[in-house]
């Protein structure tokens, strides 16, 4: 924080143009605050779209959203899904999105189901995104365009460390190595290794397991930060399961993911020619059938290293798969709680309509709705 205050004050006093509308405002000082708010535009955030009509395989790989690479300034980050949205158009190609186009997106381009869907992107609005504009960086870090000299990058956006964004990633290093988002080589090499060995060659449930596990260990034994509680401990779980739903094509729909797709997700962020989305919407209760497939052959309990390598110990407050609504509650009353202390005006307003998005597909789960800031009038 006395780094980012620092380069706060830096890039608001000697330049015009100030705080990007995208940059989060989570952990802001009161001070920081009431300098950046009143640069800012505000946005009303509209209510979270609902579920798809028509929720057939269709061919999204289209010349109207066809890949395009990367142009000067545009943002990706950690999450293959995304990023592939962006690079084929479904969301804004510079990675900065409203969280109604990212349910649109994921639901348009992948048919991941209304209630999954809503429930992820609005957990990263709220840690990851900017309330009162109603912006998520898909990624994080972007130079502030427009200074003289340029100023350096600030962080926000997915590519946060710890309050989504979180250790023993698939194909992303943990953050202690430096790197907590990009495309890395070697731990691609090794799905590959655990995809031949246990998958004839192709990325499945069955190789889900042991490669989750496989990524746990090596945290353990080389991370002497890493970190696996809730949040990170349901999200680690939940994305070794989405390749095997969302990245295999829907006239096959088999749970069957080839290598070379595979490297077109993870690396290319690009749908292979011709690729169709699965044939169903795949929500909740789909994802959690698939996360008991990969937790069941190795459970590991939510817990963390304890400043070392291999002393992982297993911590009891954590959130854990016997618990579901915990996982709610801790987030906001501790997490957003914990990133906002005291917010005030359109920034309080802001947080209790996201906090109240969020909730929606809680409420089916027969969780009950919390208050971190008062219930709101
Ligand atoms: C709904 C909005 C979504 C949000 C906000 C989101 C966010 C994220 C974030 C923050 C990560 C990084 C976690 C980490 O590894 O530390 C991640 C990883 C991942 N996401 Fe998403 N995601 C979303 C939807 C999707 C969709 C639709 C797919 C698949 C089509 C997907 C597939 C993945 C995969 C496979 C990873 C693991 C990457 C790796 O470890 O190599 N996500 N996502
Ligand atoms: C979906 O169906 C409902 C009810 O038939 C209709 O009101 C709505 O306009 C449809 N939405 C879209 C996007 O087609
Ligand atoms: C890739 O990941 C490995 C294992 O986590 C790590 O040791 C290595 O430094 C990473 N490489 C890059 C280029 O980040
Ligand atoms: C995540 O990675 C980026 C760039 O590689 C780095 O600048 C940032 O500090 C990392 N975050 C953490 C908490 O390590
Ligand atoms: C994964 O692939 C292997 C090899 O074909 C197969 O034995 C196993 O049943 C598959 N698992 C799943 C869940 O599809
Ligand atoms: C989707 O495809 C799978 C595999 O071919 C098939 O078992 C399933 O019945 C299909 N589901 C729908 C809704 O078409
Ligand atoms: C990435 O995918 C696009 C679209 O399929 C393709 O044109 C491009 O050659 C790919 N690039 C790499 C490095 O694979
Ligand atoms: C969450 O925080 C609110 C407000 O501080 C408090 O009233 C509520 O009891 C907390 N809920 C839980 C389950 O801790």
């Amino acid at each position: 924080m006395i780094c980012f205050a620092a380069l706060l004050t830096f890039v608001l006093a000697g330049h015009a143009l100030a705080f990007p509308a995208h940059g989060s405002l989570a952990g802001l000082s009161a001070d920081e605050l009431a300098r950046v708010l009143p640069t800012l535009k505000r946005a009303i955030p509209s209510p979270p779209p609902g579920p798809m009509n028509d929720t057939s395989a269709k061919a999204v790989n289209t010349p109207v959203n066809s890949w395009l690479p990367l142009a000067d300034g545009d943002i990706r980050g950690p999450c293959p899904g995304l990023n592939t949205l962006a690079s084929h158009g479904y969301l804004p190609r510079n990675g900065i999105a409203t969280p109604a186009q990212i349910v649109d997106a994921v639901q348009e381009g992948f048919n991941m189901g209304n209630d999954i869907a809503i429930f992820v992107t609005y957990a990263a609005m709220l840690v990851d995104g900017n309330l009162v504009t109603n912006l998520l960086s898909i990624g994080g870090k972007s130079s502030l365009t427009g200074t003289d000299p340029p100023a350096p990058a600030i962080v926000g956006g997915l590519n946060t460390h710890a309050v989504f964004e979180g250790d023993a990633s698939t194909t992303r290093a943990d953050a202690f190595f430096g790197d907590n988002h990009s495309f890395n080589e070697s731990l691609f090499q090794e799905l590959v290794s655990f995809s031949n060995k246990f998958g004839a060659g192709n990325y499945n449930l069955s190789v889900a397991a042991q490669f989750r596990f496989q990524r746990i260990q090596d945290s353990i034994a080389t991370n002497p930060t890493f970190s696996f509680v809730s949040p990170r401990y349901y999200t680690a779980y939940a994305e070794s399961v989405f390749p095997t739903v969302f990245f295999v094509d829907g006239r096959v729909a088999n749970g069957q993911l080839s290598m070379d797709v595979a490297r077109g997700f993870f690396q290319n962020m690009s749908m292979p020619p011709g690729f169709f989305r699965t044939n169903k919407s795949a929500g909740l209760s789909a994802i959690a059938t698939g996360i008991g497939q990969v937790f069941l052959p190795h459970p590991i309990e939510p817990g963390s290293n304890q400043g070392a390598v291999n002393t992982y110990e297993v911590n009891p407050n954590s959130a854990d798969f016997t618990n579901f609504c915990k996982l709610y509650t801790d987030f906001v009353n501790n997490t957003v709680k914990g990133l906002y202390p005291n917010p005030t005006g359109d920034l309080l307003n802001a947080l209790n309509a996201n906090l109240g998005f969020f909730f929606q597909p809680l409420a089916g789960q027969g969780c009950a709705q919390v208050f971190p800031f008062g219930q709101p009038s």
